[in-house]
């Protein structure tokens, strides 16, 4: 068996001592004389795997009794219109503001457009390719807006909230789908907080959404399946959930609790990308076309000076054991996703392959 550094921005790298635990349970959970995939989701056994994993998820993230936390299905997408589904009453009247960091904000506000007419962009960074964050000032926040949404890392631009947006009275929302865990949120200075969990949670097919329940339940006659107070009423068994992908989500919140929490976990990813943009801003070579206030801990875009060699670093990188390291299109070059569960020697053997290409095609 060969393990290779899997720089893929989601799905994405687990931590081996999950994967090798699953593996372990894989036929015979913990005595039951079954695989998880295979029990009933009312089971006892299943109950109790639901259970700790939202309270472990609570105590890791600090999340308190006045909000509720889901375990959803439909991606991080299906979120860009459940959100105004249920937060916009009055589609007629209400507003909400929408922060404008890359593809995943432009998704978010485009289904936004659908449930209801006055949505408004309160900044935008698309004049310069979305290379970094507005910051406070540059917000033209509506106070009377039914909320405020941000995307709090942008997966393909690579740009993360070097602060957290000032909104008053009206709730933040934010889509964390590719950071969150990976630094401590004061959870009680957002409305709502969801993430798609196949970066830094676990495997894809499970949505977590932290809400606060004064925010459920304001709108009538959703089909339950998209009604965030429905949903909660049943613990997120309202049907079927994703069994297996909730187990080892549960799994991965261990881990993280074993490597000392959501603090000592951001003390790691802190080096982690210090170490890559070091690397990168110390040669002409490679590039970074992020502001360097505005820049991810999570997904690091660089490119080439000679862009002409693109191909050749990737399939130098991949001969390495460095994989899925290509650029998205509207980027170009490359991007390294170093989430949580990349150790640091992942990000050393880059380093050492990217100074070994510059010495030998410079
Ligand atoms: C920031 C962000 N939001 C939303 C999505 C979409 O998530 P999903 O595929 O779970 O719908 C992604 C996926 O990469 C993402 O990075």
């Amino acid at each position: 068996m060969k393990r290779v550094y899997n720089f893929s921005a989601g799905p994405a790298v687990l931590p081996l001592p999950v994967l090798e635990r699953a593996r372990d349970e894989m036929i015979d959970y913990r005595g039951s004389g079954m695989s998880v995939m295979e029990m009933s989701h009312r089971s006892k056994e299943y109950m109790a795997i639901i259970e700790a994993a939202e309270a472990k998820l609570r105590t890791l993230m600090g999340i308190g009794e006045d909000y509720a936390v889901l375990f959803l299905q439909g991606g991080a997408t299906l979120q860009f219109a459940m959100l105004p589904m249920n937060l916009i009453t009055d589609p007629a009247t209400q507003s909400a503001d929408y922060i404008m960091t890359g593809s995943w904000s432009e998704k978010a506000l485009a289904e936004a457009k659908k449930i209801f007419a006055d949505v408004r962009i309160a900044a935008s960074s698309k004049g310069v390719n979305y290379s970094r964050i507005p910051r406070q000032e540059e917000l033209t926040l509506n106070p009377d807006a039914a909320y405020v949404h941000m995307t709090s890392n942008n997966t393909i631009f690579g740009t993360e909230y070097p602060y957290l947006p000032e909104t008053g009275n009206v709730p933040l929302i934010a889509d964390a789908s590719s950071n969150i865990l990976s630094r401590p949120v004061e959870v009680a200075k957002y409305g709502m907080i969801y993430a798609g969990a196949q970066k830094n949670l676990g495997p894809s097919g499970v949505t977590v959404v932290i809400i606060r329940k004064d925010l459920m339940g304001r709108k009538a006659n959703l089909p339950s399946m998209l009604d965030y107070q429905a949903l909660a009423k049943e613990g997120s068994m309202l049907n079927t959930p994703p069994t297996y992908a909730i187990y080892i989500l549960g799994l991965v919140l261990d881990w993280v609790q074993e490597q000392g929490g959501v603090a000592a976990i951001e003390q790691r990813n802190i080096v982690k990308a210090n170490k890559l943009y070091a690397a990168i801003d110390a040669s002409s070579f490679y590039l970074c076309p992020t502001e360097p206030e505005s820049r991810s801990r999570m997904n690091v875009p660089f490119t080439l000076a000679k862009p002409e060699l693109t191909d050749a670093f990737l399939a130098g990188a991949k001969g390495a054991g460095l994989v899925t390291l290509k650029g998205h299109r509207s980027v170009g070059g490359m991007r390294a996703s170093i989430y949580n569960a990349m150790p640091e020697e992942g990000i050393d053997a880059l380093i050492a392959f990217m100074h070994e290409f510059e010495r030998t095609q410079a």
